[in-house]
């Protein structure tokens, strides 16, 4: 990522990373950035590091500006080590710089660095003048981590928003209004899903706190990914959306299947939610791996989990994806379970039991055949897709009957 100026005297130096493919279980197709801002005024100030592998690029970007030594103030929004790894690398080049962060950052960092850190605490809306620009902090407890804050800069009305807002997106521009809109719309959801959709609750609170506060930002800069400059608005609306949970009417059917069985039955359910006016994404694991997903949950009414039986158990993809959408808590109003079976009829009741003490309404009963469907059980799981996905309310109603 080229050194960028986003607004005047303010720049991106941060680094993209290329090669990253697995954040955490989270497939990156596009790799991902660590964006970090310097801002230039009477004060130097550089908000948010790397990854520790990356201190040197970022060091060298900032050098391209100012000598690092000159850094006053580091502000640090969050300790997860993508945007804190590259900070005491950092430290050793800027001999004045003060660490600001929260008070919950200090704790987790001493874990992190050990305890000389030249730290200074700041509190939620305290303000530092840094000459002509100000900055203004806002505590996001755990918008990502317990210690999350972003930075606001009133007058130039720029978020710099940490995790929140961003997207995995290694990219050779800086920008939305750079980016295919649809693309970035995509990554965008696809970050929300497997980052955020857990903590929608909260994500609802700040937004309605930030409004509160009066923020309108002219420009939100994330730490991964590209900055909303051409159209904020877009990503504040989304983020609006996905953080109320609401859905529509799409089925993700789901499943694992060993030698067919069960994906027939998923493309007969798959059929039965069409007909009940459902749009459908049908993902056999494997081909479509856990973060693909929870992408298509993220908006899904229904999710119909198949999966056919393996030594008494799921398949070992069906039970890896359950236990990643048990901790993303996707929104679905219904859930089903459907698969086959050859000797052990108890599997498949288990795994719904397993959904539903997971918290997640069972929309329907489960679904299951022994050995390879014949046409009146296809028959039958067309039935069953088309009722388990109809049954779901929609706002205190039945749909389609
Ligand atoms: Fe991008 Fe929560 O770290």
């Amino acid at each position: 990522m080229r050194v960028q100026e986003i607004a005047s005297g303010i720049f991106q130096v941060g680094v993209n990373d290329w090669n990253l493919r697995d954040f955490h279980g989270y497939r990156t197709g596009r790799g991902s950035s660590y964006n970090a801002y310097l801002v230039r005024d009477r004060k130097t100030c550089l908000i948010d590091t790397v990854k520790a592998a990356y201190a040197g690029d970022l060091a060298d970007n900032i050098s391209r500006l100012v000598n690092p030594a000159e850094i006053d103030f580091i502000v640090s929004n969050h300790l997860e080590q993508d945007h804190a790894g590259g900070l005491p690398a950092l430290l050793a080049l800027c001999p004045r710089a003060k660490v600001l962060a929260t008070r919950a950052w200090l704790a987790g960092a001493e874990k992190y660095f050990g305890k000389d850190l030249p730290f200074q605490a700041v509190a939620d809306g305290e303000t530092l003048s840094l000459g002509k620009r100000t900055l203004q902090f806002i505590a996001a407890p755990m918008l990502h981590w317990p210690e999350s804050m972003l930075t606001w800069m009133p007058g130039e009305n720029i978020l710099f928003s940490n995790d929140a807002f961003g997207q995995h997106y290694a990219a050779g521009f800086s920008f939305d209004d750079e980016a295919p809109a649809d693309t970035l719309m995509d990554e965008a959801a696809r970050y929300y899903a497997n980052i955020l959709m857990p903590l929608s609750p909260l994500v609802a609170k700040l937004l309605e706190r930030a409004a509160g506060l009066g923020l309108a930002p002219k420009m939100i800069a994330p730490s991964h990914g590209l900055i909303w400059r051409g159209n904020p608005g877009r990503i504040i609306d989304a983020y609006r959306r996905w953080s109320s949970g609401t859905t529509t009417a799409k089925t993700v059917v789901a499943y694992g299947t060993m030698w067919g069985s069960t994906e027939l039955l998923a493309r007969a359910a798959a059929a039965g939610a069409a007909e009940a006016g459902s749009t459908v994404s049908v993902c056999p694991l494997g081909p479509f791996e856990r973060s693909e997903i929870a992408r298509e949950a993220l908006e899904a009414d229904t999710i119909l989990l198949g999966s056919a039986v393996l030594n008494n158990l799921v398949l070992p993809a069906a039970a890896d994806l359950f236990h990643y959408l048990k901790g993303l808590k996707p929104p679905a109003r219904a859930w089903g379970v459907f698969g086959s079976f050859g000797w052990n009829p108890r599997v498949l009741p288990a795994f719904a039991e397993e959904v539903k003490n997971a918290g997640f309404n069972l929309g329907s009963d489960v679904f299951q055949q022994k050995f390879r469907p014949d046409k009146g059980e296809i028959d039958a799981a067309r039935a069953w897709g088309r009722s388990a996905t109809a049954a779901r309310p929609v706002n205190g109603e039945k749909k389609n009957g």
